[in-house]
């Protein structure tokens, strides 16, 4: 039977022309592209075919799962998702034992598939902490890597170790970039993975025949290229010197900025601001919470901050004590203290100070603004 392409499949989903071409122009802008190219996506999209995918879980809590399946309603997004085969997915496939090891061994010798990885991988003791089938978490990443085109690591264990790698570690959990090195890997991080990220990814794929452009740490630019400070609702306050102090207090209920409670968007570089959670609905610091630095190196136990404490007031390195921000430092100073203080970054771990030489770098144009 011939392949049905994705103009097929929403043709048969009754889902309309302008609900498509709302989507791409949505998409265009996800991506960070001029609107222009949004009739671009929508002719590659149109006319691409089912694209294989084998997604493996290792340490993980299957949040980037959920996060990826939990669409509220059919939407032109998940019809995008359905391009995908998903050959091989341990929650969600039907087959099992056998079956599910076949399959995934027909989809590797054919070759030309997408590979997704989510959890950290356990590399101690020849990586006996974690096995499937009998075989270890590293065995079956370097077997499913080997034919991929691609690697997708999606959330902040994939990417960086997350939550398994925090100290002191005793599985060796790390990272998927730290053991494929001979093929392109993109990072997805956050806890959970932004499933709108993961979207858009796919388009771009689709669309131009290659992953999009990336940061250091293999995130793509689009969705990581931004600090969240930046775009935050509350960056008024901030630079008003208006600040929460305690929680449900009458700055909280104003909505005014949660710097004072631990906020870390001033060291995070993610979209949640723009693209925010559940259909678009919210975000953390929207829904009166600080961002707790998902998406970066070190979360769980560094954080942006370097502190081990994520709830903790301590300003990210390079930025102004907490009582120096509040109402007394415009953003020029901010930048004057934040150059200053960032001569105590030999101190910070490898993680953290790879964030502060971006955070530095960030700071002339805080000043400016
Ligand atoms: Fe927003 Fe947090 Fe920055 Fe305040 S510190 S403006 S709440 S990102
Ligand atoms: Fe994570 Fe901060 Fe976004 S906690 S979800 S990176 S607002």
């Amino acid at each position: 039977m011939e392949e049905r392409t994705l103009g097929q499949i929403l043709w048969d989903r009754q889902v309309s022309r302008r609900d498509f071409l709302k989507f791409c122009t949505v998409m265009a802008g996800t991506l960070a592209l001029e609107s222009t190219f949004a009739p671009r996506i929508a002719r590659a999209l149109e006319f691409s075919k089912r694209t294989p995918v084998i997604w493996l879980e290792f340490q993980d809590c299957a949040g980037c799962t959920e996060s990826f399946l939990r669409a509220s309603r059919p939407t032109t997004a998940e019809i995008v998702l359905d391009v995908l085969s998903v050959d091989y997915h341990e929650t969600i496939m039907a087959a099992s034992g056998h079956l599910a090891e076949e399959a995934k061994a027909a989809t590797i010798e054919a070759g030309h598939y997408l590979l997704v990885v989510e959890g950290a991988i356990p590399a101690a003791q020849g990586g006996i902490y974690c096995t499937i089938g009998g075989r270890t978490a590293l065995d079956i990443l370097e077997e499913a890597a080997g034919n991929a085109l691609a690697v997708v690591a999606v959330g902040s264990c994939a990417a960086f170790g997350g939550i398994p790698k925090a100290a002191p570690n005793p599985t060796g959990a790390v990272g998927v970039m730290d053991l494929v090195t001979d093929k392109p890997v993109l990072n997805l991080p956050g806890c959970p993975l932004n499933a709108v990220n993961l979207t858009a990814t796919v388009v771009h794929f689709l669309t131009f025949g290659e992953l999009p452009a990336m940061d250091d740490l293999h995130r793509p630019l689009f969705a990581h290229g931004a600090r969240i400070h930046d775009n935050c609702e509350r960056r008024g306050h901030f630079d008003a010197g208006e600040f929460v102090r305690e929680w449900g207090d009458e700055g909280h209920r104003k909505g005014w900025c949660l710097y004072q409670m631990g906020c870390k968007g001033p060291a995070t570089y993610h979209n949640c601001p723009t693209v925010r959670w559940n259909d678009g609905t919210n975000w953390p610091v929207g829904g009166g919470h600080g961002c707790i630095g998902c998406s970066e190196p070190g979360f769980w136990e560094l954080g942006a901050y370097n502190t081990v404490e994520l709830f903790d007031a301590t300003p990210p390195v390079g930025y102004p004590p907490v009582a120096e921000a509040e109402g007394k430092i415009t953003p020029a100073a901010a930048g004057v203290i934040g150059g200053l203080a960032g001569l105590a970054v030999g101190v910070a771990g490898a993680a953290a100070a790879q964030r502060l030489s971006k955070s530095e770098q960030d700071e002339p144009e805080q000043g400016k603004e």
